[in-house]
C-alpha cells in the first residue's frame, strides 16, 4: 500500500511546538527538581473538602443530580451565568441596576484558554493585528501563531501597559492605513502571565480614552484577560476596564475558575459586547456544544453556599505567604547582583527577574543548564516575548510561586544563585564593592 506523509492544515503548520513540553519533560525526569517553572496552582490548598461536600449535596438531589449529569446548554448554565455577572458587579463595585452587561452576554466556557482559541476563530484572519503586551502570556501568543495574524507589542512598567506607547501605535497605523486591520488588544491587566504586573487605576482611564478614542474610526475590540484578578495580596482590587466600557462596544472580558477555585474543574466564564455572543456560540456548538455541565453545577454550588469566597480569602493568605518567600530569597540571593531586578507583584503567581545584560536564560544556554543541574526550573522569559527586527530580550525569566511550598521557594532561589554563579556568563558584581567596569 502507497502510504504518503500527511498534509497538515496550513493552522497546524503554523501553530509552534509547545515550549513548555521540554520542562514538563525535565520535570518529570528529575523527581528533585525544584520548578519554579509550572504554573500550577497550589496542590496543599486546592479545595477537596469544599467540593467533596459540594458534589455530595448536588448528588443527594435525584432531580438536580440527574441535571448535572445530563448535556446543558451551549452558552452555559443561567444560574451560574448570573451569579457570575452578579460577581462581576460586585468586584467593581457596580450597581446592578446601572449596569450595562445582561446575563444574555456571559457565556461559560472550558477554560479562559478556550475563550481566547475561540476569539481568535471568530475574529482573526492572517491580514490582521493583534496588540499585546510585551512581554505576554506565551500560549495566547501561540494561539496567534496559528491565526498567522501580525503581533505588534507594547512594552510595559510597573503601571502595566504602557498607554502613551499604545497611543503612538495605533497613530502610526492609523497614519499607515493599517488601523482597520486591528482586530484586538490583549491585556492580561491583573498580576500578569508572566510578569506579575498590574494596569494601574490611572493607566485603567487613559487606555479607555485611547481605545474609545481610536474607536470613532475604527471599532476597536479589546480582550481583558483577567485569569489572576481575585488572587489579590494587598492593596484594593482595581475596576475592571469593562466596568468602564459605558455602552458594553469594546471589552471582552475573560475570567475563570482555574486560579481562584480548581484547574481540575476547567471553566471560564466571558462576558462580551452584545452583537459577539451569538457568533461565539455558533462556534463554541462546533467545539463542544457546552463546557462540562457538572463542573457548572458543582461551582455554581461552590458560589452559593459561600464555599467559593471562603476559599478564596484563604487563597489569599495562602499565596502572600509564597510570594513574600519569593520575594525574601531574591532580595538574600541576588540583591547584591548589579543589574538583577524583578518585579513585586501584589498578586497572582509570578515574579519576573531580570539578570545583567548578557546574562542568557534560554533553552540550550549555560545558565538553564547550570539550573537543571542544581536541581532547579524556570521559564526563560524569552517565550514571553515576539521578535521585533530579530531581536528579543534574552535575560529575563518567570518565577512561579504557585505550586512550590515555601521551603522549596527558598531553596529553589537559592539554588539559582548557584547555578548563576557556575554558568559564569554573568559579570558578577557585588553592589558598591567591585566597579561595574569588570
Ligand atoms: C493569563 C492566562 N490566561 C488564561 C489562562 C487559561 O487558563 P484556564 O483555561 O485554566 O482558565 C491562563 C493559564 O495559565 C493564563 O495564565
Amino acid at each position: 500500500m502507497n502510504q504518503t506523509g500527511i498534509r497538515f492544515s496550513k493552522k497546524s503548520q503554523r501553530t509552534p511546538e509547545s515550549p513548555i513540553s521540554y520542562f514538563m519533560e525535565q520535570a518529570l525526569r528529575n523527581p528533585h527538581l525544584i520548578s519554579l517553572a509550572a504554573g500550577m496552582v497550589d496542590s496543599g490548598s486546592l479545595p477537596v473538602e469544599h467540593i467533596s461536600a459540594t458534589v455530595s449535596e448536588l448528588l443527594a438531589d435525584p432531580k438536580v443530580a440527574r441535571a448535572a449529569l445530563q448535556y446543558g446548554t451551549t452558552q452555559g448554565h443561567r444560574k451560574l451565568r448570573e451569579n457570575l455577572l452578579t460577581h462581576l458587579h460586585n468586584l467593581d463595585g457596580v450597581d446592578p441596576r446601572q449596569n450595562h452587561v445582561s446575563v444574555e452576554e456571559v457565556v461559560v466556557t472550558t477554560g479562559s484558554q478556550q475563550l481566547l482559541y475561540l476569539l481568535s476563530e471568530l475574529l482573526l484572519d492572517a491580514e490582521d493585528i493583534v496588540i499585546t503586551e510585551a512581554p505576554s502570556y506565551f500560549v495566547y501568543h501561540s494561539v496567534l501563531q496559528g491565526t498567522g495574524v501580525e503581533i505588534r507589542t507594547v512594552p510595559m512598567d510597573e503601571e502595566g501597559m504602557i498607554v502613551e506607547t499604545l497611543d503612538e501605535l495605533l497613530k502610526s497605523l492609523d497614519e499607515s492605513g493599517d488601523l482597520r486591520r486591528v482586530k484586538l488588544i490583549y491585556t492580561v491587566d491583573y498580576f500578569q502571565n508572566p510578569t506579575g504586573l498590574t494596569l494601574s487605576s490611572e493607566r485603567r482611564k487613559a487606555f479607555m480614552e485611547v481605545v474609545q478614542r481610536f474607536s470613532a474610526k475604527q471599532r476597536l475590540l479589546v480582550l481583558e484577560d483577567a485569569a489572576y484578578r481575585e488572587l489579590r495580596y494587598d492593596g484594593e482590587d482595581l475596576p475592571s476596564l469593562k466596568s468602564m466600557d459605558a455602552n458594553n462596544q469594546n471589552i471582552i472580558y475573560s475570567g475563570t475558575f482555574s486560579k481562584p477555585c480548581s484547574p481540575g474543574l476547567k471553566t471560564g466564564y466571558a462576558m462580551l459586547p452584545a452583537d459577539l455572543v451569538e457568533p461565539l456560540i455558533r462556534l463554541k456548538g462546533n467545539h463542544d456544544f457546552g463546557s462540562s455541565n457538572l463542573a457548572q453545577y458543582i461551582l455554581n454550588h461552590v458560589w452559593e453556599t459561600g464555599r467559593y469566597h471562603t476559599h478564596v480569602a484563604h487563597l489569599r493568605d495562602v499565596y502572600r505567604l509564597k510570594r513574600d518567600a519569593m520575594l525574601d530569597a531574591l532580595q538574600t540571593e541576588f540583591g547584591e547582583i548589579s543589574g538583577a531586578e524583578w518585579t513585586s507583584p501584589h498578586g497572582g503567581m509570578f515574579v519576573w527577574l531580570t539578570l545583567p545584560e548578557g546574562t542568557l536564560t534560554g533553552t540550550g544556554t549555560p545558565l538553564l543548564r547550570a539550573a537543571i543541574d542544581e536541581g532547579v526550573l524556570y521559564i526563560p522569559g524569552e517565550f514571553g516575548h515576539i521578535e521585533i527586527d530579530g531581536k528579543k530580550p534574552r535575560n529575563e525569566m518567570r518565577l512561579s510561586f504557585g505550586d512550590a511550598t515555601i521551603p522549596m521557594i527558598h531553596e529553589g532561589i537559592r539554588r539559582l544563585r548557584v547555578a548563576f554563579d557556575k554558568s559564569n556568563l554573568a559579570r558578577i558584581e557585588k553592589r558598591g564593592l567591585v566597579s561595574s567596569a569588570i
